[in-house]
């Protein structure tokens, strides 16, 4: 038997790397590399780079940098470098870092097992970022793919239900990077689930860039609220959520899922981008800010209790004072319950970077302060008004102080208790809001 070797893996930007990480670790189990958190004591170190903003980028080569002495005092330590930067940068990555051995693109995880042996025994390097679409390799077996952590009380998992984006929205760079859409076969995603409450997961999120185009995999004829509520019978589970739903796509029969489905959660994140249509438009996102409004309209007519949270980028090509005028009357008149704002970057190959019109960073800047201050308002407006509310908590870890688990609409609560409470549901009564979390008592 072979000598246990140790496995670090950092993991940037969205759920999808989050997950693939996951996979990452569960597949390198099978092949004797052990998950640890300790750099130092690492065989191999796992960079899964997200390159969806600028910085994103510059963080993946700071953070290579800061691996330089690790592989100088244990020259064996193989490097290896994965996700949308490696998927976009390629051979690049290899030749501008002389000490990576690996680049691995967001369709080869299957191929890691094998460029790290070529590494280490052949002290190969090698950069794999061939698409794999159309073909079974790119979903990983469900069962090779379940995280090497599990088993260890965890309560929540993620779960991929489609790969890639066919949307081309026109600053995003995920479609170049992730491909084109692919719908996982449903009979998969429910062995997954099922493996997942096994071991302990209560609540699962769906993961995928827009999940209401899911249609099950080659020859089968579903949609994502059949899939859903095929999901909703499985016994153990407790919640369903799901991201990213696209607001052009969120359909009458998903807003209806939120009422049939009891483990289906009130909450959606439905990304606006804009509140302006002139900018909307420029985006490419398929919809009006009336028909998003109306969207907005039809979740809250249907499910009282909804939360709703969203992206917004500022500083889009063209976007004047008042289009963002726009953006700001959309987050009074939606209240969101938490909104993700960025900057805009523009990413090489997407339409966007190419327009003449690009706005100036400080100005950029004033109005991502100015969205973020009118945000924290209203989140800390909303949270309070859960004082003296009862709402269910599914809890989901224990600091030395207080439980942290998450209500139904994705509020953190922290409560007091025991930490043998942790993977239950409880009532709690809310005694506090502030602007990020809600605080309370069990009942
Ligand atoms: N599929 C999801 C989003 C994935 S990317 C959706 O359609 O909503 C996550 C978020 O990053 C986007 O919602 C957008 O707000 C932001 N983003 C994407 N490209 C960006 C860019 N070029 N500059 C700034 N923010 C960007
Ligand atoms: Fe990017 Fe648009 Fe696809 Fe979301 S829907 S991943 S923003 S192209
Ligand atoms: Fe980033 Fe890739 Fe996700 S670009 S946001 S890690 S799909």
């Amino acid at each position: 038997m072979d000598q246990e070797r140790y496995l670090f893996v950092e993991t940037q930007g969205c759920q999808m790397n989050d997950s693939d990480s996951e996979k990452i670790a569960g597949l390198l189990a099978g092949h004797n590399y052990m998950p640890t958190a300790d750099k130092e004591k690492a065989d191999l170190i796992i960079l899964n780079t997200c390159s969806v903003r600028n910085k994103a980028e510059h963080k993946v080569y700071s953070y290579l940098g800061t691996l330089r002495p690790y592989k100088e005092k244990k020259p064996e330590l193989i490097i290896g470098v994965g996700g949308c930067v490696a998927q976009q940068k390629g051979e690049s990555l290899l030749k501008r870092v002389p000490y990576l051995d690996i680049v691995f693109g967001t369709h080869n995880i299957h191929k890691l097992p094998e460029l790290i042996d070529n590494a280490r025994v052949r002290n190969e390097r090698a950069s794999e970022t061939r698409f794999y679409e159309g073909e079974p390799e790119i979903f990983l077996d469900p069962v090779l793919a379940r995280p090497a952590d599990l088993g260890t009380g965890k309560v929540t998992g993620l779960v991929t239900v489609m790969l890639g984006c066919d949307n081309f929205c026109s600053y995003c760079i995920v479609p170049y990077v992730r491909g084109r859409e692919i719908s996982r076969p449903s009979a998969d995603i429910i062995r997954e689930i099922e493996g997942l409450v096994e071991t302990g997961v209560k609540e699962v999120t769906l993961i995928g860039q827009n999940v209401n185009s899911y249609e099950g995999g080659v020859g089968e004829d579903t949609d994502f609220p059949s899939l859903l509520s095929e999901i909703n019978s499985i016994d153990g589970l407790k919640r369903i959520r799901f991201m990213t739903s696209h607001p052009k796509d969120l359909s009458e029969s998903l807003i209806d899922s939120f009422c049939s489905l009891s483990k289906l959660c009130e909450h959606t994140h439905l990304p606006v981008q804009s509140g302006s249509d002139i900018i909307l438009e420029r985006m490419n996102r398929g919809y009006s800010r009336d028909a998003y409004l109306k969207k907005v309209q039809a979740l809250r007519g249907k499910s009282p209790e909804m939360a709703i949270t969203s992206d917004i980028i500022v500083g889009f090509p063209g976007e004047t004072d008042a289009d963002f005028d726009d953006t700001m009357d959309m987050t009074e008149r939606v209240r969101y319950d938490a909104l993700f704002a960025f900057k805009y970057s523009p990413r090489p190959e997407t339409r966007a970077a190419g327009m003449t019109d690009q706005v100036p960073e400080d100005i950029k800047e004033r109005r991502l302060t100015a969205l973020f201050d009118k945000q924290r308002e209203i989140s800390l407006e909303k949270n309070r008004e859960y004082e003296g509310r009862i709402v269910e908590v599914l809890l989901e870890g224990r600091d030395p102080e207080r439980l942290s688990g998450k209500s139904r609409a994705f509020k953190t609560v922290y409560l007091k208790g025991d930490e043998r409470l942790v993977g239950e549901t409880v009532m709690a009564r809310i005694t506090k809001g502030s602007a990020n979390s809600l605080t309370g008592e069990i009942i």
